[in-house]
């Protein structure tokens, strides 16, 4: 069965996706710098990590086959390059501003 790594696990996003996982019977990974303290529901598989360390995510992401990113780390830290190294790390590919994306898929979203 695939499995499915969530970063913001935790908070208020997160708990949600998570939810709706388990509710699909998806394998749920979630990530936290603190699993002691995450407190989320049995069947999910906390794993320590920060975003801010991407040399933390390599073992997070053993046997994942899918990654929901909910990204908070570089808004309070203010670090745009962290976000584009990571993003790739966790993805290989490169990342790109969502500014950028939109702009180039701006009509398949317009009614
Ligand atoms: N809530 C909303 O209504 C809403 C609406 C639109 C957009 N957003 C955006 O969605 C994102 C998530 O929002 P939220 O409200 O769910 O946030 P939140 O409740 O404040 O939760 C923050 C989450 O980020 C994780 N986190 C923070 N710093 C981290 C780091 N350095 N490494 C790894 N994980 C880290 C925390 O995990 P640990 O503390 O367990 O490590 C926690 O799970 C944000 O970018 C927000 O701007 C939110």
């Amino acid at each position: 069965m695939k499995r499915i790594l969530v970063t913001g696990a935790t908070g208020t996003v997160g708990r949600q996706v998570v939810s709706q996982l388990l509710a699909a019977d998806a394998r749920v990974r979630a990530l936290s710098r603190n699993p002691d303290a995450a407190g989320l529901p049995p069947g999910v598989e906390v794993v320590r990590g920060d975003l801010t360390v991407p040399a933390d995510l390599d073992g997070c992401l053993d046997g994942v086959d899918t990654v929901f990113l909910a990204w908070t780390a570089p808004a309070a830290l203010g670090q745009p390059a962290l976000v584009t190294s990571t993003v790739e790390e966790i993805t290989g590919k490169p990342a790109r501003m969502f500014r950028d994306w939109a702009a180039d898929h701006a009509e398949e979203f317009r009614a």
